[in-house]
């Protein structure tokens, strides 16, 4: 029996309805194994924004420091969009993933067989892929300084940098070159570096890393090239380690072909406390209606039993759930099929539970 500490930040829009799901399956999940839980809610995004007047408060820092993971809903919404950059909610999520020392974010991109109609593409072309998502997170063009709006009327300028550092690029390849170890030992490196001197230095570093691992075949693939192709025939693609920015993108493409962004879940580790959140973000157009598809949370609940507190069983058991509700024709609207059942938000959180 182990005892655990989570953090939960519900944030705002749909993140509060999904959160709700998540625990209730944490605490499932704990009881059929044996384990506690103690559950601590701290404040980030336009909810903190709107309470203590910053997207991220000291005390939220320093609680997820003093916990064993973080469960994370979602920020942001128009209410907010106004604000100075510095004061938006999106600047918590940043900073939080800052302060927590978070550099790898795993997104992973996978069909189920159910749900390859689910797609606007073709089932023959989604049908069985299975990608892993390496995003850097607290680097490159987010971070890079300097960065501003400078300058008077017709002359006025914004910029940001891309930079990295090689050491920032050989942490990353290695966690990129060890997800593909644990699986189709196939690793694609995403840059471009036909045209800027940070990815050359992307690819340079990969190619050293890569004498380290000399199982895993290492390819190559310009951004704009990889967009296309994920497209064209995701099942080429097992990993795929890129920067910043280029992952933000490719990895928001990758979610369509699953059928929808409310399927994706995300672990973001390399620090001393993992946070796991969906990635579809906080959705104000149908928050509150309890129809979210917490199917993203679930998948983020089975990331932090895998991912952060190290417990595969724990992990395979709410994937194995998450098959069968699928199986026996549960839906939430965002993949709704003829013939299926349409749940609410708690319903289907329920579902997956009774199916533990
Ligand atoms: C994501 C989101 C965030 C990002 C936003 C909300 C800051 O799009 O997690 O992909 O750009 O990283
Ligand atoms: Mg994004």
């Amino acid at each position: 029996m182990t005892h655990w500490t989570i953090s939960v930040i519900h944030g705002d829009g749909i993140g509060k309805e999904v959160c709700a799901e998540g625990v209730k399956l944490m605490e499932a999940v704990a009881a059929r194994c044996n384990h506690t839980l103690s559950f601590h809610e701290y404040l980030a995004g336009g909810a903190a924004i709107d309470e203590t007047g910053v997207p991220l408060p000291d005390e939220t820092v320093a609680g997820v420091l003093a916990s064993d993971a973080l469960l994370f809903g979602a920020i942001g919404g128009p209410k907010w969009e106004n604000q100075p950059q510095h004061l938006k909610p999106e600047a918590g999520l940043l900073k939080l993933r800052k302060e927590l020392g978070a550099f790898a974010n795993l997104r992973p991109a996978l069909v189920y067989d159910e749900l390859a109609d689910a797609s606007t593409l073709k089932r023959e072309v989604v049908q069985g892929t299975d990608i892993m998502v390496v995003r850097e997170l607290t680097g490159g063009l987010y971070f890079g300084e300097p960065r501003g709006v400078e300058g008077q009327g017709a002359s006025r300028k914004g910029y940001n940098t891309m930079v990295y550092s090689a050491e920032e690029i050989e942490r990353i390849a290695r966690v990129g070159f060890q997800t593909a170890m644990a699986r189709d030992k196939r690793l694609c490196s995403v840059d471009k570096a036909n045209v800027l001197d940070v990815s050359q230095l992307w690819r340079d570093i990969v190619i050293e890393v890569s004498k380290d691992f000399p199982e895993v075949a290492l390819s190559h693939m310009y951004v704009d090239n990889c967009a296309m192709q994920l497209i064209r025939d995701p099942k080429q693609f097992d990993v795929i380690v890129t920067g910043n920015i280029f992952g933000d993108i490719i990895s928001d493409e990758a979610s369509q072909l699953t059928g929808s962004i409310g399927m994706l879940a995300s672990a973001s580790v390399g620090g001393p406390v993992g946070f796991f959140e969906p990635i579809h973000g906080s959705a104000p157009d149908i928050a509150g209606q309890g129809i979210a598809n917490p199917l993203a949370m679930i998948g983020s609940v089975e990331m932090l039993f895998r991912y952060g507190l190290k417990q595969n069983t724990e992990a395979d058991m709410i994937n194995a759930a998450v098959r069968k509700t699928l199986a026996d024709g549960l839906r939430c609207g965002d993949i709704m099929q003829e013939g299926c059942t349409k749940l609410s938000t708690s319903e289907m959180g329920a579902a997956v539970i009774e199916r533990l």
